[in-house]
């Protein structure tokens, strides 16, 4: 072979193979099969019964964080685990395949409270808080949404009126994940309503400080495991310390943080379409009717082949923006990009599971009908699929 285009190769084409590798290293593979086993063996057994209960797992929770599930991404050196997004995704989309419920609660704890603590708070926020958070001593939640401020996130009522040292909490925030479990709170709140959201502040929380008040858990069509709360704030004392950033950083920090967890919400629906998908895969192979497998009639098999594909094609997406953001660049479009397609592809994949186990698949101890009531949520929080429209119609008519 020519020398000179050996050279051209090695110095052109192999970081272009490289980059091009579908293949995930053996961490991963190790990653991910921690992950299922963990799915497989401590989470599918009762997940039924929470979900009709609304059980919120923290045996499960307590268990994922000894494994290192609830700081993945976060340094060791604060309890952490050290890992990459990739690894990330592929532990997002296990865990869903069986119990959303538990997903969200990691996926808040990991892309929303760990990383936004440890890329914008302080030396002292970060050993007071993050150590717990990212060893899974403690959880944490995310306090945006307000009764009326969802999509529209810069029209925040709550207001962190600052007294000097501290700040002045008052205000109701709504559809707060982790909302009772969380031991701290991260807390967006207006503090100069004049500069818009210019004058929006990100504060941690103790959830015991005085004022801060729990509402009931909301009754949900799905992830009914998940602990999902209103929490109010009645003159609530929160030291200067704690603000995360400079003053009026804490729309930029809400919104940075959110791009991270769209990735997060993305592998969540990645992961509820492939579970559902594996179930009714299986059960095309078992189930006779007219003298075969259902899998051997055209109408099954090619709802099967359509399913695959955009789940495939959903990952493809989902590693994307995961591979995106642990290269360093700006990820926001790929985010919403996979989030709103991994979230529609759960909506159909989850749908078709059903109508494959008929009469079966609408009841729960199938647990087709229960993914396909989870996979409706992630079209909604972390910013609804019209809010991802907007983000990625922006950035593409920007060029
Ligand atoms: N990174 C950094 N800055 C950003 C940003 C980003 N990704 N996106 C916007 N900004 C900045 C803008 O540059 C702008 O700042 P400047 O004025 O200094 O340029 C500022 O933020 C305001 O941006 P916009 O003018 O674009 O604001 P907008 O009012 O048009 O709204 C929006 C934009 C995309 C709709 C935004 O409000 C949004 O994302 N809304 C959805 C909120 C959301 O996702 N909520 C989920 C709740 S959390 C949750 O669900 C967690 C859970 O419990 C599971």
């Amino acid at each position: 072979m020519n020398i000179g285009f050996c050279v051209f190769f090695a110095v052109f084409c192999s970081p272009i193979l490289q980059i091009m590798n579908f293949q995930l290293t053996e961490e991963h593979k190790a990653v991910r099969q921690a992950a299922r086993d963990f799915a497989k063996n401590e989470l599918l057994p009762g997940v039924i019964e929470r979900d009709e209960k609304m059980k919120f797992p923290a045996e499960q929770i307590k268990m994922l964080g000894e494994l290192g599930f609830m700081g993945m991404m976060v340094d060791p050196k604060y309890g952490g685990s050290g890992m990459d997004t990739i690894s990330y995704v592929l532990a997002m989309e296990e865990i869903s395949k069986i119990d959303a419920s538990v997903s969200v609660c990691m996926s808040v704890n990991n892309s929303l409270v760990c990383w936004g603590l440890e890329k914008y708070g302080n030396e002292d926020q970060k050993q007071k808080y993050l150590t717990q958070l990212a060893s899974g001593q403690k959880i944490g939640a995310f306090l945006l949404s307000e009764p009326e401020a969802g999509s529209d996130a810069t029209s925040q009522r709550t207001t962190a009126v600052d007294m000097g040292d501290h700040y002045i909490l008052n205000g109701t925030k709504n559809w707060i994940t982790n909302g009772n479990s969380a031991s701290y709170y991260l807390v967006i709140a207006q503090t100069y309503p004049e500069k818009g959201h210019k004058g929006i502040n990100a504060l941690i929380v103790e959830k015991n400080s005085h004022g801060v008040m729990v509402g009931a858990k909301e009754n949900k069509l799905g992830i009914r495991g998940s602990d999902t709360h209103s929490i109010m704030f009645q003159d609530v004392k929160v030291p200067k310390e704690n603000r995360i950033g400079d003053d009026g950083f804490g729309f930029t920090f809400a919104m940075k943080v959110l791009a991270g967890g769209r990735i997060g919400i993305a592998a969540q629906a990645l992961g509820i379409a492939s579970g559902a998908y594996e179930l009714a895969l299986k059960y095309s192979k078992e189930r006779k009717a007219f003298g075969t497998e259902i899998s051997n009639h055209q109408a099954i098999a090619f709802k099967l082949a359509d399913m695959a594909t955009q789940i495939e094609a959903a990952r493809l997406l989902v590693h994307k923006a995961a591979w995106t953001k642990d290269q360093g660049l700006d990820y926001t479009l790929s985010a919403s990009m996979a989030k709103l397609f991994a979230s529609d592809i759960a909506q159909f994949v989850t749908s078709e599971a059903v109508q494959i186990h008929g009469g079966y698949g609408y009841v729960k101890e199938f647990h087709v009908e229960r993914l396909m009531r989870d996979a409706k949520i992630t079209q909604i929080y972390e910013g609804t699929s019209e809010v991802q429209r907007i983000v990625i119609s922006r950035t593409v008519l920007k060029g």
